[in-house]
């Protein structure tokens, strides 16, 4: 019981690193899916696809806009929430879709 309260308290205290030990990235992947579309393919003509992009081009660009150096409003807020460990299995999960 108390582990379980635990567990409760630390999802609620440091979402993104207990989501990354969980390993559960739907929650995140299906934000993303919003503009960027579920298979990697945008339907918006001003976003990239990402399926099927480089791997390590990927996980640099989120990195990017997560630290600012890359600049683009909805971008920046929406990396401000992953780990490290999660940029790294987004970008994973990306570069495998076919495109
Ligand atoms: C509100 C719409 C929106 C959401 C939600 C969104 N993105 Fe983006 N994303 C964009 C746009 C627009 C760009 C292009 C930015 C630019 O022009 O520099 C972009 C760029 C990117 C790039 C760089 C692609 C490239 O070819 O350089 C990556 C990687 C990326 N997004 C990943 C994600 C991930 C991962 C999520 C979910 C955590 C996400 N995006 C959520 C709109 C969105």
């Amino acid at each position: 019981m108390r582990i379980v309260t635990c567990l409760v308290l630390s999802l609620l205290l440091f979402p993104a690193a207990e989501r990354a030990h969980a390993g559960d990235l739907s929650e995140v992947l299906a934000q993303c899916a919003a503009c960027h579309g579920v298979d990697g393919i945008a339907k918006s003509a001003d976003v990239p696809h990402l399926a099927g992009q480089q791997e390590l081009y990927l996980f640099n660009q989120i990195k990017a806009f997560r630290s600012g150096a890359r600049t683009h409003k909805e971008m920046r807020y929406m990396s401000r929430q992953l780990s490290e460990a999660e940029m790294r299995e987004i970008a994973r999960h990306y570069a495998a879709m076919p495109r």
